[in-house]
């Protein structure tokens, strides 16, 4: 055998990605607690996203209803499994094991559900990832100690790791501790209800954010690198990853300041991913922070459990990339990415710009940066997509975007000798979208029948990528 890599590997992880606030619906089922998730009205492309302090009983908030995962998934694993996947990436909502974040035994109706989905996946030899916090925090956590603001919030958060640790005990060895950790400092004022999701804060009512979004990320930064310990203490053959959002940001000009600017904005990025790699909070990072007047709770201890706390594996989802421009003004309003466009690039109907070889550059970023496996925890197409009778959706959009971003995984694969372990498809199914709540902006394989007025039969149907990507898994992506 070669000892470099001439294809996809043997065991390479095909497979998607879901997460429970934007496809179980059943929010108030099971024994469940409100979460953060359950209170954002997000009011679709170009309105303001909105956050309630409470569940509004005149409300339709799209988390309420997802696509009835909840009560449907028996059919809808059926359905993957026809696909031949070799893992779901999924999300286990806090609020369904600890309704409030802080009862002190968990709810067992919650345990049971995520058992039963578990055992039926790897009955089906799909191996399930698990993401810990997808966007969905207790709201009760959120609203009385103020979340990840708050040093206290790692306790409560490892409590709940350690139940789940516990109970998936030689069911689960992959965890993902936070879904894009990154997202909440590096936000723009459209992502920013996609933020209060990810830390629990308040950033429209909040008038200091640097400090506060800084002291959010260590505080989860800390949070993971205990995770992993308590992981590993456990279970030895559990393996922690966390999920960074990644959208390299390419000098839009050839100026030197241009390049500077966009070498500033990558470090400024990956300090996260550098904490969590390395064992340790850079000093240039706490040297500019306090340059601007940043002071963070930071403990000695706290270095020794970054150091004994690293990542087995690193994860990133990737839709698009970006440009860095000297003037900002020339930023597109309400974009959801922090840059501007890149006039090279064609765009999704939301905006989004279509890049695969900015997935091939973010590989080799990251590999040669932390030499870790890398999991692709997310990439996928969002369409406006519609049904015709019984006919097969035919999405070739979809199949053209997901091929060319799989033949630059191959690329940096076999010709960058990249270490990647699997790509998890966003999305299986069309679900509730992230950040404008949207049902119409579709992202599956599988067609979900339902509009965003709430009509619809919830049946699901195979389109054509369906289809397309059970033959790429067939053939170990070998005729791509
Ligand atoms: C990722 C999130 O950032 O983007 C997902 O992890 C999300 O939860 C996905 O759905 C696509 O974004 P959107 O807003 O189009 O659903």
């Amino acid at each position: 055998m070669s000892d470099y890599q001439t294809s996809f590997p043997q065991d390479f992880l095909w497979g998607c990605a879901i997460a429970a606030h934007q496809c179980e619906g059943a929010w108030n089922e099971g024994g469940k607690g409100v979460s953060t998730a359950d209170i954002a009205r997000l009011g679709g492309i170009g309105k303001v996203r909105q956050l309630d302090d409470k569940v509004d009983p005149d409300v339709r908030y799209p988390s309420h209803t997802g696509i009835d995962f909840y009560h449907r998934w028996p059919q809808d694993i059926e359905m993957l499994a026809h696909l031949g996947i070799k893992c779901l990436r999924l999300s286990i909502d806090w609020t369904r094991i600890y309704p409030t974040g802080m009862e002190s035994k968990p709810n067992a109706e919650g345990l049971r559900y995520y058992h039963a989905l578990i055992d039926t996946l790897l009955a089906h030899k799909i191996e399930p990832i698990i993401t810990i916090s997808h966007f969905e925090i207790p709201l009760v956590l959120a609203q009385s100690i103020g979340a990840w603001k708050n040093r206290a919030m790692i306790d409560y958060y490892l409590r709940y790791c350690k139940t789940l640790f516990n109970e998936f005990h030689g069911k689960v060895t992959r965890w993902l501790t936070f879904n894009e950790i990154n997202h909440n400092e590096n936000t723009t004022e459209a992502a920013m209800a996609s933020a209060y999701r990810v830390s629990g804060i308040r950033y429209d009512q909040e008038y200091n954010i640097p400090q506060i979004a800084a002291q959010s990320s260590y505080y989860m930064m800390l949070a993971t690198a205990e995770a992993v310990s308590l992981a590993h203490a456990i279970d030895p053959q559990n393996q922690v990853g966390c999920v960074l959002a990644l959208h390299p940001s390419y000098a839009f000009d050839c100026q030197p300041e241009t390049a500077l600017k966009s070498l500033q904005c990558l470090e400024n990025d990956l300090y996260i991913a550098d904490t969590l790699c390395h064992g340790k909070f850079p000093d240039s990072k706490r040297r500019q922070l306090a340059k601007r007047g940043i002071q963070l709770d930071t403990k000695l201890e706290d270095d020794a459990k970054f150091q004994a706390g690293t990542l087995d594996f690193i994860a990133f989802n990737y839709y698009s990339s970006t440009v860095c421009m000297l003037d900002e003004s020339q930023y597109p309003q309400g974009n959801h990415f922090k840059g501007g466009k890149n006039p090279r690039l064609p765009e999704t109907e939301w905006g989004w710009q279509i890049d695969p070889t900015g997935l091939r550059y973010a590989l080799n970023l990251m590999d040669r940066r932390y030499q870790l496996p890398i999991l692709i925890s997310e990439n996928g197409i969002g369409m406006e997509e519609q049904l015709s009778g019984s006919e097969l959706l035919d999405d070739a959009p979809r199949i053209a975007y997901l091929k060319a971003h799989l033949q630059a995984l191959k690329q940096a694969l076999t010709e960058d000798q990249v270490h990647c372990i699997g790509y998890c498809l966003w999305s299986c199914f069309d679900l509730i979208s992230a950040t404008t709540g949207e049902m119409r902006k579709r992202y599956g394989l599988i067609y979900v029948d339902q509009n965003d007025d709430g009509s619809g039969t919830l049946q699901r149907s195979y389109k054509k990528s369906a289809a397309w990507y059970a033959q790429v898994i067939l053939e170990n992506g070998e005729l791509l």
